[in-house]
C-alpha cells in the first residue's frame, strides 16, 4: 500500500475544512461539543441520493439511517437502534423516510433479478410489490410501474417506523415527532411529498390507506 493512495479525497478534505473554517471559525468548535438534529433522515444507500445536500442541511443538523431501499424491518438491529437514538436521546422532531424514483434495489425486487445475498433483504420489497400487485399490473410503463413501487415501499416503510416500539411508546408519553414519507427524483433532484405525514400510529394507518387508495 503506498501513502498516496485515495490521496485525491484527503486533499478534497483539506480543502473542505479550510473553506468551513473561513466561512465560520466556531464551525467545528461548535460541533465538538454537541449535535442536535432535529431531523432522522431514512433512506437509499445510492449514492446519488445524499441527505444533507438534497435538504441543504449542514453538518449536525441531520442524523442519518441509509441501507438499499430504505427498508425498516422490525428485527432489525442496526435501523431501531438509530431510531431509539434519535428519538429519545436527540428528540428529532421529524423522521423523513426518504425513498427515491429510478431504485436498483426496488428494481431488482420488482423483477426478481437475483444479485445474492441483497436478495434476502429485498424480500421485505417484494413483500410489497406483492401487497399492491393489482395496482402495479394496471400500470403499462415499465419505468412507471418501478417508480411507482418506490412510492409504495416508502409510505410502507413509513407505516413501520410508526409501529415500531420507540414510535409507540414515544407517543404514549406525549413526545411530539412526525413520521413523513417522501421520494425523491434522480432526474431533477426534487422530492415529492407523498402525503403520508403521522404523528400518531392511527393517523399513519388512516393516511397510507388514503394514499394507497388515490394512487392507481
Ligand atoms: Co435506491
Amino acid at each position: 500500500m503506498s501513502d498516496t493512495q485515495l490521496e485525491n479525497l484527503f486533499a478534497n478534505n483539506k480543502a473542505w475544512s479550510e473553506s468551513m473554517n473561513a466561512e465560520n471559525p466556531e464551525f467545528f468548535s461548535r460541533l465538538v461539543n454537541q449535535q442536535t438534529p432535529e431531523y432522522l433522515w431514512i433512506g437509499c444507500s445510492d449514492s446519488r441520493v445524499p441527505a444533507n445536500q438534497i435538504i441543504g442541511l449542514a453538518p449536525g443538523e441531520v442524523f442519518v439511517h441509509r441501507n438499499i431501499a430504505n427498508v425498516v424491518v422490525h428485527t432489525d438491529l442496526n435501523a431501531l437502534s438509530v431510531i431509539h437514538y434519535a428519538v429519545e436521546m436527540l428528540r428529532v422532531k421529524h423522521i423523513l423516510v426518504v425513498g427515491h424514483y429510478g431504485c436498483g434495489g426496488v428494481k431488482a425486487a420488482f423483477y426478481d433479478n437475483r444479485t445474492g445475498l441483497t436478495d434476502n433483504w429485498l424480500r421485505h420489497v417484494q413483500d410489497v410489490r406483492d401487497r399492491h400487485e393489482v395496482k402495479l399490473a394496471a400500470i403499462d410503463d415499465p419505468n412507471e410501474r418501478v417508480n411507482r413501487l418506490c412510492e409504495f415501499n416508502a409510505m410502507q416503510q413509513v407505516v413501520n417506523v410508526c409501529q415500531t416500539s420507540v414510535l409507540r411508546e414515544a407517543w404514549a408519553r406525549g413526545q411530539s415527532v412526525t413520521v413523513h414519507g417522501w421520494c425523491y427524483s434522480l432526474q431533477n433532484g426534487l422530492i415529492n411529498d407523498l402525503k403520508v405525514s403521522a404523528s400518531s400510529r392511527e393517523e399513519a394507518m388512516e393516511r397510507y390507506r388514503d394514499a394507497v387508495e388515490k394512487l392507481r
